[in-house]
């Protein structure tokens, strides 16, 4: 992809989000503005957010792949697989408390598993990614919204949940297991010879510097 794409699209947002945003991979105009979620889907993501009290600046947006798949076919496998690590380390950073998943790429790579959206959707679950429990919200991809009302009118119903999951809280979080650390026992000092003292010659002689009277 990095032949035919023009610029990484990372992310956007608020980098300290309580709420997330995972979608599937940049499309032409992210792909010229290096941001994700500003064409068509984009827009009706930000009015979706503007109902219910949000701005897209308060929150974080980003995809599963960084760069745009030539002429918008669905990510490839190795793809999501090279492109993983970045998303697992932002989610580090950001310490989300909701993610919500945009569509069945994203849902399948968090959950590791292959449900669908359609079963899915607007069902919150905790789920522990990396060192951190987050609630996971699966909900309809924005873009599928643009040409199906009723998937429109399902979205913005799942929308209407994520204020009072937002206000849950982080979830409880794993018990981080510490390392019992290993007392290992000193080892006995060596005898120091008196050879060895600074400034002193082995017969208790003392040496030309300590006659100096520098020391
Ligand atoms: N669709 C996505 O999944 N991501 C974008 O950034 C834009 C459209």
């Amino acid at each position: 992809m990095a032949a035919t794409r023009k610029t990484v699209v990372f992310g956007a947002g608020n980098a300290d989000a309580d709420l997330m945003f995972v979608g599937e991979a940049p499309g032409a105009s992210e792909d010229e503005q290096g941001i994700p979620f500003v064409g068509r889907a984009g827009k009706l993501l930000e009015k979706l957010l503007e109902e219910i009290g949000l701005a897209r600046s308060e929150v974080f947006i980003c995809n599963v792949l960084k760069c745009r798949p030539p002429g918008n076919r669905d990510p490839l496998p190795a793809e999501i697989d090279n492109c993983q690590d970045y998303l697992h380390r932002q989610v580090e950073l950001i310490e989300p408390t909701v993610i919500c998943t945009l569509g069945n790429f994203s849902t399948k790579l968090l959950r590791g598993e292959q449900t669908g959206i359609t079963r899915l959707h607007g069902q919150p679950e905790v789920l522990t990614l990396g060192r951190r429990a987050v609630r996971l919200y699966p909900i309809y991809h924005p873009a599928a919204a643009l040409y199906t009302p009723r998937m429109l009118e399902t979205l913005r119903e799942d929308f209407t949940r994520l204020p009072e999951l937002l206000a849950l809280g982080a979830p409880e979080q794993p018990q981080l297991e510490v390392p019992a650390i290993e007392i290992e026992e000193m080892e006995e000092m060596p005898e120091i010879e008196p050879a060895e003292v600074e400034g002193q010659t082995s017969g208790g002689q003392t040496s030309e510097i300590d006659q100096l009277g520098l020391f």
